[in-house]
C-alpha cells in the first residue's frame, strides 16, 4: 500500500459504517488522519470505535438537515476543525420501468444520494472556510453516467451528484478547496449484495475486467482525492469502473 500524508487531518464520511465508507475510513486512519463516521447504523458504528482509536461516531441522516448541521457543529467543535468530507452513504437501485416506478421509491433514491451528498456540503463548506482548506470527494457511480436500463432513480441520482460536485468546485475556485467525485462500477459491499441475482449478474458481465471492485480500491483512490497532493484536480469525475467507462 502507497502511503498517504493525512497526518493531523481531519476526515467526516458519510456511509462510514460500511463498505466503501468504511474501508476509506480504515485507510484515512492508517494515513495519520482522525475521522468522525456518519451514519444511521449506530449498532455498527459503536462496534467500530470500540475497535478503532481515532474514530468517532455521529448517528445521522443525511437526508435531514437539523442532523446534518448538529452532526457539522458536533464534529466541528469536538475535532476544531474538518479537512475533509467523503460523501458516501447511499442506497441502491430498485429495479423497475420509469412508468412502473414506485414514487416514494424514486424520492427515497434521490433524497439519500443526491439531497444527502448536498446537505453535507452545505454543512461542512462553511467549516472548510474558516482554514480556507479542504478536500471533498463525492461518490458517485458509472451508472450516473451511463444511465443503465432499470435503474433511472438511481442513475439521475448519481448523475446529479457529478453536476453538484462540477457547481460546487466552481464556486470554490478562490480557495483551497478541491471538489472531486468518483465513479466505480460494482464493488462488492452490502449495497452490491442486496441487488436481485439478475442484478448483480447484469452488473458484473458488464465489466471489462471480468470481476468487481475491492472496496480497498475504491479507498486507495480516495486517499489521493484527500490529499494536499490533490491539488491541481477540482471538479473532476474520476472512473473506477474497470475498463467499463466509455468517457
Ligand atoms: N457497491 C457498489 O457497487 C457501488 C458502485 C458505485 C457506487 N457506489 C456508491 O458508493 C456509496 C457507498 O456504497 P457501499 O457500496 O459502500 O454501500 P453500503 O451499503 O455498504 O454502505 C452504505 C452506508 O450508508 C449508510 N446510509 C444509508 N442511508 C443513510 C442515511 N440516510 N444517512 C446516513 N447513512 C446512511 C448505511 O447505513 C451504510 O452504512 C454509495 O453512495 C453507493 O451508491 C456503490
Amino acid at each position: 500500500m502507497n502511503s498517504i500524508d493525512l497526518q493531523g487531518r481531519v476526515a467526516v464520511i458519510t456511509g462510514g459504517a460500511s463498505g466503501i465508507g468504511l474501508e476509506t475510513a480504515l485507510r484515512f486512519l492508517s494515513s495519520g488522519a482522525r475521522v468522525a463516521l456518519w451514519d444511521l447504523n449506530e449498532d455498527q458504528g459503536r462496534k467500530l470505535i470500540g475497535q478503532n482509536s481515532g474514530l468517532s461516531f455521529y448517528r445521522v441522516d443525511v437526508n435531514d438537515d437539523q442532523s446534518v448541521d448538529a452532526a457539522a457543529a458536533a464534529t466541528a467543535n469536538d475535532f476544531g476543525r474538518i479537512d475533509i468530507l467523503v460523501n458516501s452513504a447511499g442506497v441502491g437501485n430498485i429495479r423497475h420501468t420509469v412508468a412502473g416506478y414506485p414514487v416514494d421509491g424514486w424520492r427515497r433514491i434521490i433524497d439519500i444520494n443526491l439531497t444527502g451528498t448536498f446537505l453535507c456540503c452545505r454543512a461542512v463548506v462553511p467549516y472548510m472556510l474558516q482554514t480556507n482548506y479542504g478536500r471533498i470527494i463525492n461518490i458517485s457511480s458509472v451508472a450516473g453516467k451511463e444511465g443503465p436500463q432499470f435503474a433511472s432513480a438511481y442513475a439521475a441520482s448519481k448523475a446529479g451528484v457529478i453536476g453538484l460536485t462540477k457547481s460546487l468546485a466552481k464556486e470554490l475556485l478562490d480557495t483551497d478547496i478541491r471538489v472531486n467525485t468518483i465513479t466505480p462500477a460494482a464493488v462488492e459491499t452490502a449495497l452490491f449484495h442486496e441487488m436481485s441475482e439478475e442484478s448483480q449478474k447484469a452488473s458484473k458481465g458488464r465489466i471489462p475486467l471480468g470481476r468487481l471492485g475491492q472496496p480497498a480500491e475504491v479507498a486507495a483512490m480516495i486517499a489521493w482525492l484527500a490529499s494536499e497532493e490533490c491539488s491541481f484536480s477540482t471538479g473532476a469525475v474520476f472512473d473506477l469502473s474497470g475498463g467499463k467507462a466509455t468517457y
